[in-house]
């Protein structure tokens, strides 16, 4: 794993990009594993001033999202694909229907898990870009998930509940399960770019980095991808230093 630190949140933010643009400017119909969470909106935010400033264009370029709340649809302001559309895709010229993210609304989460493995079965990200939980967890997989795991439903911990509610109303509205990629899947993509910032990341970018590779830290997994950057800053990035 190679590790970028970084000074600040924009830098690490800039460090992104600079991966991102390389891929989409030399590769029009490049695939894109995208994250949510608060960790990737700088990078979006790049993402979308150089489409405006370069017209950078998005028009065959597919991605492929991380998880969704389970019971949240498309239009919930909650929801990772409501996120999505509104940090990012509503402001470039990408194709809505090139986007795929877990249907939260399904009810059968057998056919739903089983469909997004055969969406990333065809679509391989060139790059994909992931936050870390305070936990170790990496989409919703969270501690002890087998590293051999596809898309499934899963419960969120706690701490993750606790974490994101800062997104919601109270907690109670928090969705306490998710459909998530699984490890497996994540590790098939060409790149995998991971990014870490703030103080209640340190534990967790410590134990990606310098612990051993155990279920017990599902980032830690990282260590085995043979293309992958973690790209942290200086907050997060205290005790590996
Ligand atoms: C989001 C995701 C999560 C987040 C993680 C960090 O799609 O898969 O693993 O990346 O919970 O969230 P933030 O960036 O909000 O600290």
């Amino acid at each position: 794993m190679k590790i970028i630190v970084t000074r600040t949140y924009d830098d690490m933010s800039k460090e992104a990009f600079r991966l991102v643009k390389e891929i989409v400017a030399k590769k029009k119909n490049a695939c894109l594993g995208l994250a949510t969470g608060s960790t990737p909106l700088g990078l979006y935010d790049l993402l979308v001033k150089d489409h405006l400033d370069n017209k950078t264009t998005y028009k065959d370029i597919k991605t492929v999202n991380l998880d969704e709340y389970v019971g949240l649809d498309k239009d919930n302001i909650n929801s990772y694909a409501y996120f999505m559309r509104t940090n990012l895709f509503d402001k470039l010229d990408i194709n809505l229907s090139n986007t795929f993210i877990p249907n939260g609304i399904a009810s059968n989460y057998e056919e739903e898990c089983n469909r997004y493995n055969k969406v990333l079965e065809e679509l391989i990200p060139d790059i994909q870009i992931l936050g870390i939980g305070s936990d170790g967890h990496i989409a919703f997989n969270e501690p002890n998930t087998p590293f051999s795991s596809l898309t499934h439903v899963t419960s969120l911990e706690e701490s993750t509940i606790k974490d994101n509610s800062r997104l919601f109303n109270s907690i109670d509205e928090v969705p306490t399960k998710a459909f998530t990629q699984g490890i497996k899947n994540i590790m098939n993509a060409k790149q995998i770019v991971i990014l870490a910032s703030g103080k209640n990341k340190q534990n967790a970018v410590y134990n990606m980095i310098k612990g051993n590779v155990n279920e017990s830290c599902p980032a830690s997994v990282l260590q085995l991808h043979p293309n992958c950057i973690a790209i942290i800053d200086e907050d997060a990035a205290k005790l590996i230093m």
